[in-house]
């Protein structure tokens, strides 16, 4: 059947087509919605065949997109060193904008699509390339660390970038080589205040926000602690730094995913983005999840709905003007070659090293 035809019935072929990916996501989607998604699912894989597309599905994404239709899978981390690797012509981004751009960053030949383009970020709106600008000149000599959470203008002002599973890595790389005791982290205040207790090197920081993670308080974790004694709690770091402290594990999505596969806890609780837990549950079956978790709307902008219509229409694509990308992609290159960090230390992460708070610019 052609993918483009106007055919989203569940057909016995179709269903045949996705029984493994069903066997997969069945804990979490019900069987009436599964009949509306297996279709577009099939349709979609097709479309990835016939087009040489791969699709990029960040963890946030809903499982039926997540197990359904993602060739590649993970973190900010794990999804730009894939876009490196991609010998794909079309990549699509089934994430938030500032993933399309590292995609297109490092991919400058291929075409990258974003399915929505208000798939926004907090962290990535709250600072622009003047800002960065006037920071360096306030700050000379002194190293800029960004978070992968930025566009490619911002990354194209910084030295190196950095995501929430090596952050502490490349500060401590970065100021050895800058020979310095300081280093600029930007946009994320908590992720800088986070990293600041794990190094001896001074932290300059912005004032930028995840607004889903930066909800969550001590009271919360208190709170779970209190209903649910058994569970572990495993928290991100974008989150403020009481709430790391009282939870049992701090890391990046991929390391929260790596904890529950390889310790397989019999309850456990993800301070995250609420598909987080749906798509680690797909794969752990013996876990019971606690599910308090916020929402991203950006990220909930991506649907089977608009990767399907991407893909038919190329749409949207991501572009870049040569010079920023250009620049931007000796920051994201810098990390992408730094060695891929140690899991088994995030473990750490919780314990406070050192007491000094970050300089809030
Ligand atoms: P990681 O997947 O890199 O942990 O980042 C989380 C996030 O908020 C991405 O937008
Ligand atoms: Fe941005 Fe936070 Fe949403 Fe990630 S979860 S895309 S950091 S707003």
């Amino acid at each position: 059947m052609a993918d483009g035809s106007t055919t989203f019935a569940f057909t016995p072929a179709v269903e045949a087509e996705t029984q493994a990916i069903w066997e997969k996501v069945r804990a979490r989607v019900t069987p009436m919605e599964w009949r509306l998604q297996a279709p577009l699912i099939a349709k979609i894989n097709r479309l990835k065949h016939d087009k040489n597309a791969v699709i990029l599905a960040h963890n946030y994404m809903t499982p039926e997109i997540f197990h359904g239709v993602g060739d590649y899978v993970g973190d900010s981390l794990g999804l730009a060193r894939e876009a490196a690797r991609s010998e794909a012509a079309i990549i699509v981004q089934a994430g938030v904008h500032f993933m399309a751009e590292t995609s297109k960053v490092l991919c400058p030949d291929k075409t990258v699509l974003i399915p929505d383009l208000r798939a926004g970020c907090s962290l990535a709106a709250s600072i622009t390339a003047a800002d960065v600008r006037l920071i360096k000149q306030r700050y000379p000599g002194l190293p800029v660390v960004t978070y992968v959470n930025t566009t490619a203008a911002v990354k194209a002002e910084t030295d190196v970038c950095c995501t929430s599973a090596n952050a502490v890595q490349v500060v401590e790389a970065v100021a050895r080589e800058f020979g310095v005791d300081r280093v600029i982290l930007l946009p994320d205040e908590f992720l800088a205040r986070n990293v600041a207790r794990q190094t001896p090197i001074g932290i300059i920081a912005w004032q930028g926000r995840c607004e889903v993670h930066e909800r969550f308080t001590a009271e919360d974790i208190a709170e779970i602690r209190a209903s649910w004694p058994n569970a572990e709690i495993l928290a991100h770091p974008e989150c403020p730094a009481e709430v790391l402290a009282a939870s049992d594990f701090a890391g990046s999505t991929a390391a929260m995913n790596n904890y529950v596969m390889t310790r397989k806890p019999r309850q456990v609780v993800l301070i995250t983005e609420c598909s987080m837990s749906d798509n680690v549950a797909c794969d752990a079956p013996d876990t019971e999840f606690v599910r308090p978790c916020n929402l991203c709307p950006h990220m909930k902008r991506i649907s089977l709905e608009n990767i399907y219509a991407a893909l038919l229409n190329d749409r949207y694509e991501v572009t870049i003007d040569a010079a920023i990308a250009e620049r931007a992609r000796a920051s994201v290159q810098r990390m992408i070659d730094l060695p891929p960090p140690a899991v088994p230390a995030r473990y750490d992460m919780v314990k406070a090293r050192h007491h000094v708070d970050v300089e809030l610019i």
